[in-house]
């Protein structure tokens, strides 16, 4: 028996799984690391904690094991998308890296629009200028810190820093690199005119794969640190959200899936590549060879709810800790308490500003409705529902773009919960599935290595033997009229509050 690994890096923390080549978890083992947020609005996160993070929990599921490293045919990576990853001409860090859910770079945005023309550029890279890409996170550290840029001889992503470290090469895959706008995501290669324009020279960019292939091989020094064998072959891999849809099956048209993680991510794969005029949704490559994904984002699906968790729900917590069950499970009993549309409360979940369909780094949450009737519960109902009726923005986006969506299925954390997955359903409308596996991106990473490494011929046939259905959720008609309702008045709030988010931002 041949044995792969999957390596995750979150942005709570990267999980490390250890598979056999039918898909059977054999072991798993997570390492957290902070989150630097040092004004309104910023993300950064330290490059060295990802590859301690990776190398430790590496090292933990072959000693958890037991399986000899020789038996291990390939490692996957995959990992949060856009991070910017700069290293000097020996290959150190040189600043912390500015994550995906960072919105400083409006200026620069405005600029590349300005550099490339707006319709040229969502040709070309077949997304509009977002806060959230690397390219306008190049840039400010162009125009911000110029001698750090100066300094710049290579930039990655971020599991592209742990490949690096793997393996000394400096690679990527098509489906992560997507992106960063710097490619053409048509032709799945760099664009000479995009860098150009913008001033960054190619020669500082990885080397681009398509994600099941072999981009490099274990280190004697990484070796040492992570338990696997010299020589292991580590191939491309994918974006968290592309590896996602690798372990879930979505490898061809009319399959879709909604994660509820830190960020939300409405996915549909798609053979034909189709752009949103408007910008709204992204069009990137995805991890099958010669294929694309559309997807919309919420910034702060999951993040929304930590965040009330960590700043009102302290009874919760500590009930949580009496019983030895997660915080997450007493707040989906109070939730449950509450009734559809938590009370007359909406929650607008823009705590980190929103893409899909505003694209609006200075969007901020709201409640809108608080009355002194509200109880914890209904709070943390609206903070749920708010996450739907943002998901279902995204729904919508895909089917203006004439996308099939013939299929959902549903993952993240808050996949886990009945409740949310229930709410998802009724506020879509449609049914939402689980698979067997709740591994999500470490899955696909492995299925991407176990192709890379010759077990399984393709993606579509590895999904095929190893991904497996779990159950479905199936949406109630009542409750959904009940919702629709609530999202109507959802969807007018951000354009009654739009001018003020804006005001605000430059206070
Ligand atoms: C996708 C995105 C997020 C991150 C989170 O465009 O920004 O889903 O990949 O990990």
């Amino acid at each position: 028996m041949k044995y792969i690994v999957g390596i995750d890096i979150g942005t709570s923390g990267t999980k490390t799984v250890l598979f056999d080549e039918c898909g059977k978890k054999i072991a798993s083992h997570t390492v957290e690391y902070p989150l630097y947020q040092p004004k309104n609005g910023w993300a950064e996160q330290e490059p060295a904690d990802w590859w301690r993070a990776s190398y430790e929990s590496c090292k933990a599921v072959i000693t958890e094991s037991g399986v000899s490293p020789a038996d291990i045919a390939g490692v996957g990576l995959s990992g949060q998308m856009h991070g910017l990853v700069m290293l000097d001409e020996n290959g150190d860090v040189l600043r912390r890296s500015i994550i995906w859910c960072d919105g400083r770079t409006g200026e620069e945005c405005e600029l590349i629009k300005e550099l490339i023309g707006h319709d040229r550029l969502i040709e070309i890279t077949a997304n509009p200028a977002l806060t959230g890409f690397t390219a306008s996170k190049i840039m400010w550290v162009k125009r911000h810190e110029p001698e750090i840029f100066d300094k710049c001889k290579k930039i990655l992503l971020p599991k592209d820093y742990v490949r690096f470290m793997l393996t000394g090469e400096a690679a990527t895959d098509v489906s992560d690199a997507s992106g960063m706008q710097l490619m053409n995501i048509g032709k799945r290669c760099w664009s000479e005119e995009v860098c150009e324009k913008l001033g960054i020279d190619t020669s500082l960019l990885a080397k681009l794969y398509e994600s099941p292939e072999v981009s490099g091989y274990v280190t004697e020094e990484a070796s040492r640190l992570t338990g696997l064998a010299v020589g292991t072959p580590v191939v491309a891999g994918a974006g968290d959200n592309a590896a996602a849809a690798v372990g879930m099956g979505v490898v061809c048209d009319g399959k879709a899936f909604t994660t509820i993680g830190t960020s939300g991510v409405v996915f549909a794969h798609t053979d034909k590549m189709s752009i949103d005029p408007a910008g709204r949704a992204h069009t990137f490559c995805c991890a099958v060879p010669g294929c694309w994904h559309v997807m919309g984002v919420t910034q702060a699906a999951g993040l929304s709810l930590r965040w009330l968790r960590d700043t009102v729900c302290s009874d919760e917590v500590e009930k949580a800790e009496e019983s030895g069950v997660d915080p997450y499970v007493i707040m989906d009993s109070e939730a449950e308490k509450s009734t559809i549309g938590a009370s007359k409360l909406l929650f607008l979940p823009y705590l980190m500003g929103e893409r899909t369909p505003h694209l609006d780094p200075n969007a901020r949450g709201a409640f809108v409705g608080l009355s002194a009737i509200h109880t914890r519960g209904d709070m943390i109902r609206a903070v749920m529902e708010g996450v739907c009726y943002s998901q279902a923005d995204s729904l919508s986006v895909l089917r203006e773009m004439n996308t099939d969506v013939s299929s959902m299925l549903v993952c993240g954390g808050g996949g886990k919960s009945p409740l949310w997955r229930q709410m998802l359903s009724d506020v879509y409308g449609i049914p939402c599935s689980r698979i067997e596996s709740d591994e999500g991106p470490a899955l696909g990473a492995a299925i991407l290595a176990m192709v890379g490494a010759g077990i399984y011929p393709s993606v579509e046939e590895a999904c095929d033997a190893v991904v497996k259905l779990r159950d479905t959720v199936e949406p109630d008609g009542e409750r959904h009229k009940q919702y629709e309702c609530y999202y109507d008045i959802y969807k007018k709030l951000y354009s009654h509050l739009k001018e003020d988010f804006a005001t605000m931002a430059k206070l």
